[in-house]
């Protein structure tokens, strides 16, 4: 049989992106044969980075991995999901908080559009307690963000987040 192309949307608000998002991405990787990464709209966030700004934090910690692509998309995931012909979205689970909200969006988006599979990789001992807004906290409050972001946006991300705390 003819073999498919594989491609997973790894979605998220990556506002901004974090090496437990690097640590997801790179093992999606392996699997799928290609593999973008998408900035999606949460309703429930109010994101300190404006979409264009997360894609371009995204490209820049990507840019040494093959078979990655990255874009954005103000809409339904599983339209986007669908338009690319993509067969699975690719999430990571850390311990145990965010496994209520991650079991219902899969369980919508499979009833939104049944061919798409919703695959958890477990996040990495050392990235259960890494999110985003820890990271957000800590550079507003001029801490070390060193072990928590790619080194290529390391810069960038404080250069925005060290200044927003009067
Ligand atoms: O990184 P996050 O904030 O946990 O990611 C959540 C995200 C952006 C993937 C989710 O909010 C999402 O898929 N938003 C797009 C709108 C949508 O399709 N919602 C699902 C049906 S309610």
């Amino acid at each position: 049989m003819k073999h498919r192309e594989r491609i997973a949307v790894v979605p998220g608000s990556f506002d901004p992106i974090t090496k437990g998002h690097m640590d997801i991405i790179r093992r999606a990787q392996e699997l799928f044969d290609k593999v973008i990464v998408l900035v999606v709209i949460n309703a429930m966030k109010t994101p300190s980075f404006s979409p264009q700004e997360r894609v371009e934090l995204i490209r820049a910690s990507v840019n040494d991995l093959e078979g990655i692509e990255v874009d954005s998309y103000d809409g339904l995931l599983v339209n986007y999901v669908r338009d690319v012909g993509a067969c699975a979205i690719v999430k990571g689970l850390r311990a145990v908080t965010d496994f209520e909200y991650e079991f219902q969006m899969a369980l919508i988006n499979k009833e939104l559009y049944d061919k798409v599979e919703t695959v958890f990789l477990t996040t990495s001992v050392e990235n259960q307690y890494l999110s985003s807004s820890v990271v957000k906290q800590i550079a507003s409050f001029g801490g070390n963000i060193h072990p928590f972001v790619p080194e290529q946006v390391h810069d960038k991300i404080m250069e925005r987040l060290g200044k927003t705390r009067r």
